[in-house]
């Protein structure tokens, strides 16, 4: 199998790690693209078993083998034209978070991925999987929190963006022409990853939605820093079976108030209290007893062979093997990006949002 990564930044250097992992039967050669040759000078001294091209194009030349997979691991704005180009090559394409910038580049992308009998994945799907969150989904399928109508997903950080306290020499970040957005397109993917695999809904409403860019003494100055550090969002979510379940959706890299996270489904019998991503393995959940608040609390720690970072390799390395996996393709990564991206158009406009799952 031959894996081929465009872009050797930060998240090139973490895939070439993941494929490392890869089962040993499978004789992966990887290949690697960049025109910075400093970045490529450093990808090939920590990872020489990768043959290293200045151009991307040249590195997709050769012909194509049924299982190639192409790795998009470039800043946003890129993601689109690469992504089309490794498609247009016959080859299935695994691309970093976010998908693409905007709503009709990603219809596009599924267009082409269909038209070429490819698949087109999202690394997005990094925190799917973890013990902890499947059995958060276990307890709303086995009705134990009863009709569940409100979900609260929020992560408040005071100075923590991309391109300023983290990664700073990574500056489109800042910048929503390279971006696509700040704080929601960074984490929004992610969340929405998440919540579309818990909730499984047939569309999503985003009814109201708003942003903003707290000011600090040290914003940068000499690039562009045109990107939202708080946003926030009111949206209903309609599932299979009719109901509909309330999310109340914030995330903030920059705020002046307090820093906290809370994630906490909430029904009619019970309530479950965790964290999706780094901060902690426990669980909490919460039901009445004789009156009471019963609360039971308990630590669920992933213990894989493959970590959060390696996830979205192996689980499109499995899709591609024809193997079960909970690799987000397709139709589904379209979804997921176009629920993230409803809040910037509802925030913009002013006006609700709805979308629809996309049928295969
Ligand atoms: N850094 C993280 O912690 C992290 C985590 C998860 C996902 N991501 C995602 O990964 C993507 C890349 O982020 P990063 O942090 O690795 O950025 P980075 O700035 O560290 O590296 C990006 C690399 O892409 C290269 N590049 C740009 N245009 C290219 C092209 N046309 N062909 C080949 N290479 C090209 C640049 O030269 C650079 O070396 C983004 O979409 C980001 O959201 C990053």
């Amino acid at each position: 199998m031959r894996i081929y990564l465009i872009g050797a930044g930060v998240i090139g250097k973490a895939h070439a790690e993941a494929i490392r992992k890869l089962p040993a039967e499978d004789a992966i050669e990887v290949k690697v693209a960049d025109p910075n040759p400093k970045a490529l000078a450093a990808f090939v001294e920590a990872y020489p078993e990768a043959t290293a091209y200045s151009d991307a194009q040249a590195m997709l030349a050769e012909e194509a083998n049924e299982d190639d997979i192409v790795v998009v691991g470039t800043p946003p704005f890129t993601h689109f034209e690469l992504a089309r180009m490794a498609l247009e090559t016959g080859r299935h394409v695994l691309c970093e978070k976010p998908l693409v910038m905007n709503a009709e580049e990603a219809k596009t992308l599924l267009e082409i991925a269909k038209r070429q009998n490819r698949l087109l994945g999202c690394c997005s799907d990094r925190f799917l999987g973890l013990p902890k969150t499947e059995e958060v989904k276990s307890l709303l399928q086995s009705q134990a929190l009863g009709d569940v109508y409100k979900i609260s997903f929020v992560y408040r950080v005071q100075r923590g963006r991309s391109g300023v306290e983290y990664q700073p020499e990574s500056k489109w970040f800042l910048d929503r022409s390279k971006g696509g957005g700040g704080i929601l397109i960074d984490w929004g993917p992610y969340d929405f990853t998440v919540l579309n695999d818990l909730l499984q809904p047939e569309s999503v409403d985003v009814v109201a939605a708003w942003m903003s860019q707290p000011k600090t003494q040290i914003d940068p100055t000499d690039t562009k820093y045109d990107v939202e550090g708080h946003v926030g969002a009111t949206i209903k979510y309609n599932l299979a079976d009719g109901k509909s379940v309330w999310l109340q959706y914030e995330r903030a890299t920059c705020t002046h108030g307090e820093a906290y996270h809370h994630v906490e489904v909430e029904g009619t019998l019970g309530a479950v209290k965790w964290s999706p991503y780094f901060e902690s393995d426990e669980i909490v959940f919460k039901q009445d007893k004789e009156g009471q608040v019963d609360a039971k609390e308990s630590q669920l720690p992933y213990t894989g062979l493959y970590n959060i970072m390696d996830h979205p390799i192996y689980y499109f390395y499995l899709q591609v093997k024809g193997k079960e996996t909970r690799a987000i393709i397709n139709e589904q990564a379209v979804f997921n990006f176009l629920c993230m991206q409803a809040i910037y158009e509802c925030a913009e406009s002013g006006s609700s949002k709805t979308v629809s799952k996309l049928r295969a």
